[in-house]
């Protein structure tokens, strides 16, 4: 199951599939008993912990359907979390990504002003503020009301292309198939299909 960078992938399936169980997998934070995951030709179960939580702090982008946007940062400080932990402050990148989400005077702001929405806008910049290889985003839009959640997804489908990165898309929400250039869908057995969405296709052909 390819990801390519540029081009996101939808993991669709019903409640209880596995989907957040295949991105914790491919993210090393649950074991694999066969298989194997490579990022950029780095097999992340090959590595031994340290290396494998400094390759995800670097590689990996994450965005989740809690949002998990620490409540006594600031929106900026929560953020530029990323580049701190790999102590590599930038104010500037991180005034960018907040500008790139619409959230450009909101770096002082402390997150319990901010709506569900805006908040999963703060996720969304913080996945992507290290200019990580890999994004993993789990149903990003399962607490948004549906208009919100349109717009979020949207935002983080053309954030991911923009910085360039890779994305594993877990939703059962059927509106992201639109939004993603290729799907998987998973069963209680295994994958069921895997396919260029017309997302996919209008991409490829330049339209
Ligand atoms: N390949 C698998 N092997 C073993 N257990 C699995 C596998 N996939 C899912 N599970 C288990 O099934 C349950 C639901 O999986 P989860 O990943 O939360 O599904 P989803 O995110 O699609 O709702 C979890 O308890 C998980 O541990
Ligand atoms: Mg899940």
């Amino acid at each position: 199951m390819p990801a390519r960078s540029q081009a996101p992938v939808y993991v669709a399936g019903e409640s209880g599939v596995g989907k957040s169980t295949l991105l914790n997998c491919v993210a090393g934070l649950d074991r694999i008993d066969a298989g194997r995951v490579t990022i950029d030709g780095t097999d992340i179960h090959a590595l031994a912990e340290p290396a494998q939580a400094t390759f995800r702090r670097s590689e990996l982008g994450f965005v989740f359907q809690a949002f998990h946007v620490l409540p006594h940062l600031s929106v900026g400080a929560n953020v530029g979390l990323p580049l701190l932990l790999q102590k590599r402050p930038d104010e500037a990148r991180v005034a960018a990504m907040l500008e790139a989400v619409g959230l450009g005077g909101f770096a002082a702001r402390l997150p319990q002003t901010l709506s569900g929405g805006q908040l999963q806008r703060v996720a969304i910049a913080r996945a992507l503020v290290h200019r990580p290889r890999l994004i993993l985003a789990d149903e990003p839009t399962g607490n948004l009301d549906p208009a919100t959640a349109e717009r979020v997804l949207t935002l983080l489908m053309d954030q991911v292309r923009e910085q360039g990165a890779a994305c594993l898309l877990a939703t059962h929400s059927r509106s992201a198939a639109a939004r993603a250039d290729r799907a998987v869908t998973l069963t209680a057995t295994g994958i069921a299909e895997t396919g260029i969405t017309e997302a996919g296709v209008a991409n490829r052909t330049g339209s």
